[in-house]
């Protein structure tokens, strides 16, 4: 059966897409590995992954909690290196659970210490990325080593969980509006745009239809190469996902330069 999700206008559509789904920071347990990708496959109803990505190069502590704490709430964290979890992913590959492998999160550093053993090369670093924080730096280095970026919270994560909600946000940023007037497209359209045409993938998310139609008009205009620069000028190293709760692992990604 194909699973359906509803829209914000109370309509339903069918899931239609790759079948992706992440490592878990609670699973990397070089023996968790591989029941953890069985058990992602079972919940879907597929027999194979397209991609499978490790979400975070810090694990949890191992256990069914997916935030495991302490009784003070602080977040516990286990000593274990993402390598011997990546090796489990690659026999993922190898028994024909998923045809792809990936990251996500990761460093550079991180990211050439992974393709120095790999025997199968992740295919993507999924990373946060939009104009505030456009990893130019990390996305030619993944480009170097034939590694796809792709880019999660794209618009700027307008929603109350980054917790910004009330502000205007990267969306609602006054130097889009010229460009806007220019292309005559809207301030989603011209960021995943710019992100696009610089060569990475964004990954918007929307539950709303005219959204979902107006995220995928990008593909009928070229920015300049003067209006691509006047992006570029956006970054301001802004996280909206610092996952500062785990900066004090020594796999914490976000300590480094890129
Ligand atoms: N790998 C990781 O560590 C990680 C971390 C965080 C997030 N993610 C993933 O990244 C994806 C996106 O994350 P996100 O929600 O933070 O960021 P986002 O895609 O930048 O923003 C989503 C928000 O933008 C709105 N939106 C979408 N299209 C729009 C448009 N054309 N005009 C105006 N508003 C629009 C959506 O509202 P409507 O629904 O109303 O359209 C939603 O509130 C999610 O699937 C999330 O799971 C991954």
């Amino acid at each position: 059966m194909i699973p359906r999700v509803q829209l914000s206008d109370g309509s339903e559509m069918p899931v239609i897409g790759l079948g992706i789904r992440e490592l878990w920071n609670t699973c990397h347990r070089p023996e968790r590995v591989v029941a953890a990708c069985r058990s992602s496959l079972q919940n879907l109803g597929l027999d194979y992954l397209d991609l499978y990505l490790m979400h975070w190069p810090v694990a949890f502590q191992d256990g069914d909690e997916p935030f495991p704490r302490d009784a003070d709430g602080r977040l516990l964290h286990e000593d274990a290196d993402y390598l011997p979890a990546y090796r489990e992913m690659e026999q993922c590959v190898r028994l024909g659970l998923a045809r792809s492998i990936g990251l996500a999160n990761f460093n550079s550093e991180q990211l050439a210490r992974v393709l120095s053993v790999a025997t199968i090369p992740p295919v993507n670093n999924q990373v946060e990325c939009h104009p505030y924080l456009n990893q130019l730096t990390l996305a030619k280095f993944c480009a170097k080593r034939g590694v796809a970026v792709t880019c999660f919270s794209p618009l700027g994560a307008p929603s109350p969980v980054a917790g910004i909600s009330g502000t205007p946000g990267l969306l609602g940023d006054a130097r889009l509006r010229p460009l806007c007037a220019k292309y005559r497209k809207t301030p989603a359209q011209i960021v995943l745009r710019y992100l696009v045409q610089r060569g990475t993938y964004p990954l918007p998310k929307s539950q709303d239809k005219d959204h979902m139609i107006e995220n995928t008009q990008i593909f009928d205009f070229d920015l300049s190469t003067g209006d691509m620069h006047d992006l570029d000028v956006f970054d301001s190293r802004m996280r909206f996902y610092p996952f500062i709760e785990s900066k004090d692992d020594y796999n914490y990604p976000f300590g480094v330069d890129f």
